[in-house]
């Protein structure tokens, strides 16, 4: 059942027809609960709060596969506003984007461009940017890309899957640029030819993941709300003596907010992931079908209206 609901839910993050009807009707259905609004300004007080809170933030200005190169660069525009927002505003943040918003399936040429002008004031202004991991299809070209740009710029990191076989490797080969990774189990739906289908197996090679990362010495972000990897990664740190400006935990905006409070309590680096945008639906689509429990709060906040 919670393997259909997840279909489900994935089936509707890429339909057109629906994806229309969902931005008219805004985000009073329930979206709320975990994107900070259609806007920046109100990305920007929500960011504010968190900060206040002892939260880091990375800004996730939502949109992925753009049709049209005049499109990508409107969303890189967008990401620049953005980045513009955290130096005017000071705000303790990064900032997160996907190479298909940026025009990955167009040309090599626009998004090389449209990540260059975006690396280069986030460089300025002291911006951290990373780059989320789509499905297994794009992930290779990702890789390329961001080797690629890595060359050139600093301030630049991305995401490697737990779930799929590669991830390993894709690991080692990254070793020598001492990359700045964000560590996931994986969001997207991807067959068995890739994808580890079971979940043991994909949080055992999430704990190895984590643990070469670490012990190579390089930065590592655990993005995970699962209790058994962060305490493993708790346990990982003392053991091996990693320092806390060597790692992070990260957290979706709106989910496991208490524990995300407890983590920056107990002394650790938070970092929550705050998208926002009018392009919120496909984001939307998939916490439901990572979790079919949301539905049930979502459905709540409806009826309450
Ligand atoms: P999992 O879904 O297995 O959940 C483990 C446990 O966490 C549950 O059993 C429950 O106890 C708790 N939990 C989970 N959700 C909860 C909820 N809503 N409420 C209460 N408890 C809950 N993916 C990707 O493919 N590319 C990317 O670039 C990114 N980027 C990214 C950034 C950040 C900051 C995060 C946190 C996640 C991503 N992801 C991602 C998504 C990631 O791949 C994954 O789909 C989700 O984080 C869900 O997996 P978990 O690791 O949280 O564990």
């Amino acid at each position: 059942m919670e393997q259909m609901m997840r279909n489900f839910f994935l089936f509707l993050a890429k339909n057109k027809a629906v994806t229309k009807m969902a931005k008219k009707y805004g985000l009073r259905f329930g979206a709320a609960r975990f994107v900070a609004g259609a806007e920046l300004d109100g990305a920007v007080q929500v960011i504010q709060n968190l900060n206040h809170l002892g939260f880091k933030v990375t800004i996730d200005h939502l949109g992925e596969f753009v049709d049209s190169e005049a499109e990508a660069k409107e969303m890189a525009n967008s990401c620049i506003e953005a980045v513009k927002a955290i130096a005017e505003y000071d705000l303790d943040s990064q900032l997160s984007l996907k190479l298909t918003s940026m025009g990955m399936d167009i040309s090599d040429e626009l998004v090389l461009n449209n990540m260059r002008r975006i690396l280069t004031i986030a460089n300025d202004m002291g911006v951290f940017i990373t780059i989320d991991m789509e499905d297994s299809a794009r992930c290779g070209h990702s890789i390329d890309l961001f080797t690629e740009l890595k060359k050139e710029f600093d301030n630049i990191g991305t995401v490697i899957q737990a779930y799929l076989y590669r991830s390993d490797e894709d690991l080692d080969y990254l070793d020598p640029l001492a990359p700045n990774l964000r560590l996931v189990k994986g969001a997207y739906k991807e067959p068995d030819s890739v994808a580890y289908p079971n979940k043991e197996d994909v949080d055992e090679n999430y704990k190895a993941l984590i643990k070469k990362h670490l012990l190579n010495g390089h930065y590592t972000a655990i993005a995970t709300h699962d209790d058994a990897i962060i305490d493993y990664t708790k346990e990982l740190v003392q053991q091996y003596n990693i320092p806390n400006n060597q790692f992070e935990f990260q957290m979706l905006y709106g989910i496991r907010t208490e524990r995300q409070k407890e983590i920056v309590q107990e002394g650790y680096k938070m970092r929550v992931y705050v998208p926002y945008g009018s392009d919120w639906y496909g984001y939307f689509m998939r916490r439901l079908a990572e979790r079919p429990a949301n539905v049930s709060f979502v459905l709540k906040g409806v009826l309450k209206k």
